[in-house]
């Protein structure tokens, strides 16, 4: 491909055309070793690399990071690694099967299409996108292309959600019409939840910060910013997107939710007031339209319950909390002979199910449509948090989320 017919592509792509040629890659045999690369090494990148390197005959390549720390910090850990600053130099690379993003969530559309439009597979960080209609754009990608996607919602892989799914299709949980689900920590007064010193060399000799804005409206570097995105609107999705879409992906795929048809948020900053944007507590309602309630309650200012989901039936209740076995009990009133359980099925390893997928072509336990419901979720709840009413689904979709 010249470098003119790559541009269109790329543009196209980014445009989210309809229907596009994809470029396929080598087919790898079961025992051949996978090449991997990776765009955005920061906290959970990191997290990532040590994953991937654990999962046998992978190959660890190359990285590209906008902060020279990050790409220093990856050659000290993975000899004879390939650092870029721009992450299309590492797209370049012909002999990469797989690429990592694990950027911050307003330039997850970016770096999802073009590693698609690149040939490569794909591991994306949840949330998916920062938005609907970029959601929309990631999805046709996904499904225009014939590439491995992977979203890093890890609770997929779960032997829990394995065993729910089993106790809710075989009739032992009965009709659900409500599901509660929570997440809480803690911070030592004074300190907010997430925020993270800034390195001294975080400078703008040592950051390429117009990447980093990635169309955002240009100003001065901030350091203060770039490490701590996740408390700013305009890149963040805050906790909604952070959290609650692990919790909300489990549900949806446990119960085989379709997308919600209203949100109802409420909540503010309330724990600590250091600046943030995005709230620290919380209270989500999501309607669905096969007649159930799911809410999702969080707080950064007591852990005492700290994360779980209880899927309440006709016929039987299921607690989940975190790499811990799915807890069942029979509702005594239309089950009167059930017995309590506990689940059996072990957790896979999630980047290992995305490494054996690129050799099987098979699909991955967080496959892109999952990405995207609970993307929507995500979205749908925070638009009503900032406009502060209920939404509907459809009001969702065309509204233009603001900064
Ligand atoms: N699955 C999980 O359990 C889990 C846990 C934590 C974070 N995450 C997700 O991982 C993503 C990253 O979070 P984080 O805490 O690691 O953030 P981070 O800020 O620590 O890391 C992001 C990295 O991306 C780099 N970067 C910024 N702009 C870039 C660009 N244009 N090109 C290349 N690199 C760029 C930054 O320099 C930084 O090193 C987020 O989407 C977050 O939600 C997932």
């Amino acid at each position: 491909m010249t470098d003119q017919t790559r541009r269109t592509f790329l543009k196209q792509a980014a445009l989210g055309a309809a229907v596009l040629a994809y470029p396929s890659s080598t087919v790898l045999g079961a025992n051949d070793r996978v090449r991997v690369g990776m765009i955005g090494v920061g906290d959970r990148g990191n997290d990532l690399l040590g994953q991937v390197r654990k999962v046998p005959n992978v190959d660890l390549v190359a990285m590209a990071d906008v902060y020279s720390r990050r790409r220093d910090q990856a050659k000290s850990k993975v000899p004879g690694i390939q650092t870029f600053d721009d992450y299309r130099r590492l797209l370049d690379m012909k002999d990469i099967d797989g690429v990592i993003v694990a950027s911050p969530l307003h330039i997850h559309v970016r770096h999802f299409i073009d590693t698609l439009a690149a040939g490569k597979d794909l591991y994306a960080e949840k949330t998916m996108t920062w938005s609907i209609s970029e959601a929309d754009k990631c999805l046709a990608a996904a499904k225009n292309s014939n590439r491995v996607v992977q979203i890093g919602l890890q609770h997929e892989s779960s032997g829990a959600l394995v065993d729910a799914k089993q106790l809710i299709q075989d009739g032992s949980v009965g009709k659900v019409t409500q599901v509660e689900s929570w997440m809480s920590r803690n911070t030592p007064h004074g300190k907010g939840q997430w925020v993270r010193p800034v390195p001294s060399d975080c400078t703008a000799q040592n950051v390429d910060w117009s990447a980093f804005l990635n169309g955002r409206p240009d100003r001065p570097f901030d350091p203060f910013k770039l490490i701590n995105w996740r408390l700013f609107w305009e890149f963040s999705g805050g906790n909604c997107a952070e959290n609650m879409v692990h919790q909300i992906a489990w549900i949806m795929s446990a119960l085989d939710l379709p997308l919600p048809s209203a949100a109802y948020m409420s909540g503010g900053v309330f724990s600590e007031k250091d600046g943030r944007e995005v709230p620290d507590t919380i209270a989500v309602t999501l309607d669905f339209p096969k007649d159930i309630v799911v809410t999702w309650q969080s707080t950064f200012s007591n852990r005492h319950y700290e994360l779980g989901d209880r899927i309440l039936g006709s016929d039987g209740t299921l607690e989940h909390h975190f790499e811990e076995p799915i807890q069942y009990w029979p509702e005594k009133t239309n089950r009167p002979s059930g017995e309590a359980m506990t689940g059996k099925t072990h957790d896979q390893d999630h980047m290992k199910n995305w490494i054996d997928c690129i050799r099987s072509r098979g699909t991955p336990n967080a496959p892109p449509e999952i990405g995207y419901r609970s993307a929507i979720a995500v979205h749908m709840s925070n638009l009503s948090y900032k406009n502060k009413r209920r939404i509907t689904l459809e009001e969702a979709k065309a509204i233009t989320p603001e900064y």
